[in-house]
């Protein structure tokens, strides 16, 4: 994809996870003010999202897209200058079928030219496209036509292909996309919230600057799983290059989720300018050894522990592509501290029940 995007992996929020189908302009302009006094947009967030759900189901006497009038009377063209004028980026949502997944709005399906002038028309940055009510056409027909209308829209959109995976967009969508989704709907649950990280882990090789593969939105603060388990999710997330949306209620940001998505280190990680997707490098039982390569001959590793119980991780050198003997100095992304010891062919650490550690390992001389 040449629109130039996406260079690291896209940071903002997204309405789906929290709201579904319960929003309107009021939200959205709230959120996009919450951004800002959070202190949110300058740690990255800078899309704000709108999700399914955003429109008339009937298209005008033209045939364009109408926003909704009883949830978003002033039109979208006024909330994308709103939230510009916040410096932040406004995204929406549809669908490259005859309706969206909630079937309260058209898709996008034979009118991709004219819904991408549109979207450009009215400011859009960022647009998520779902793969609902299709007829049983082939996404592989149906994305690159909304692909090919973004690029001559006349302003660069972030395309975000929602195909959940089926066909693995991963190995089709760089050339069409900056993202791709390789799960279905993530839940607010660390089954769930695990489970999408293992589907997204084998596309690893398939991510890099200007395309991700995308385990879906970040439900941190939603309320399903504790902190550690959060912890966990946006660890994982970040490491893995995935995109970084929020999928709470940021206008009421708690301290727990705050500490958790303003991590700046750990965003350093998902942020890195060399853009490559760790992997799992080892899994034993319930402990596992993410690790991948960041800029400065430094790697990124994260040790999980799935089980319920305290235990030691180990990563070897080996496993993680560290030569042998390098002495390494290790950051604790959590702790926020520097460890006094270096390292010589693994470190080892121990890891509470259903936790993480994070560490950046730097090659000393
Ligand atoms: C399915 C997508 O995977 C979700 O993220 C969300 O966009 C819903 N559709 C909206 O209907």
């Amino acid at each position: 994809q040449a629109n130039g995007l996406g260079l690291t992996p896209p940071m903002g929020w997204n309405s789906w996870n929290h709201f579904a189908c319960a929003i309107n302009e009021t939200v959205i302009r709230e959120t996009a003010d919450a951004l800002v006094s959070t202190g949110l947009s300058k740690l990255g967030y800078e899309y704000v999202n709108i999700d399914d759900c955003w429109a008339e189901i009937a298209r005008d006497y033209n045939g364009n897209l109408v926003a909704k009038n009883t949830t978003f009377p002033s039109g979208i063209k006024a909330l994308a200058d709103y939230v510009h004028s916040k410096g932040l980026k406004l995204g929406i949502y549809s669908d490259s079928g005859y309706f969206t997944c909630s079937r309260t709005m058209p898709g996008s399906l034979g009118h991709e030219e004219q819904d991408a002038k549109t979207f450009a028309a009215w400011g859009i940055d960022y647009l998520k496209y779902d793969n609902c009510n299709n007829g049983g056409t082939k996404p592989t027909v149906r994305y690159p036509i909304m692909s090919h209308a973004l690029r001559n829209a006349g302003r660069p959109i972030f395309f975000s292909l929602c195909e959940w995976g089926d066909l693995h967009p991963a190995l089709w969508g760089a050339k069409l996309g900056n993202s791709w989704r390789t799960t279905n709907d993530i839940a607010d649950t660390w089954d769930s919230m695990m489970s999408r990280a293992d589907l997204n882990e084998p596309y690893a090789e398939y991510a890099g600057p200007g395309g991700w593969n995308d385990p879906d939105m970040l439900e941190v603060g939603n309320g399903g799983m504790t902190k550690s388990e959060y912890e966990v999710h946006f660890s994982i997330w970040a490491i893995s290059k995935a995109p970084l949306l929020l999928g709470s209620d940021i206008r009421k940001l708690d301290k727990e989720t705050e500490e958790i998505v303003s991590n700046k280190e750990v965003i350093a990680v998902n942020q890195d300018p060399l853009g490559i997707q760790a992997k799992k490098v080892r899994s034993e039982g319930d402990q596992e050894v993410w690790a991948g390569p960041l800029t400065g001959y430094r790697v990124a590793v994260l040790l999980v522990n799935r089980g319920m119980y305290r235990y030691t991780v180990i990563a070897h050198w080996d496993d993680i592509g560290l030569p042998p003997i390098t002495v390494a100095e290790a950051r604790d992304l959590w702790e926020h501290k520097t460890l006094k010891n270096k390292f010589v062919g693994n470190i080892t650490a121990t890891v509470g029940g259903r936790s993480c550690r994070m560490f950046i390992l730097k090659p000393v001389a």
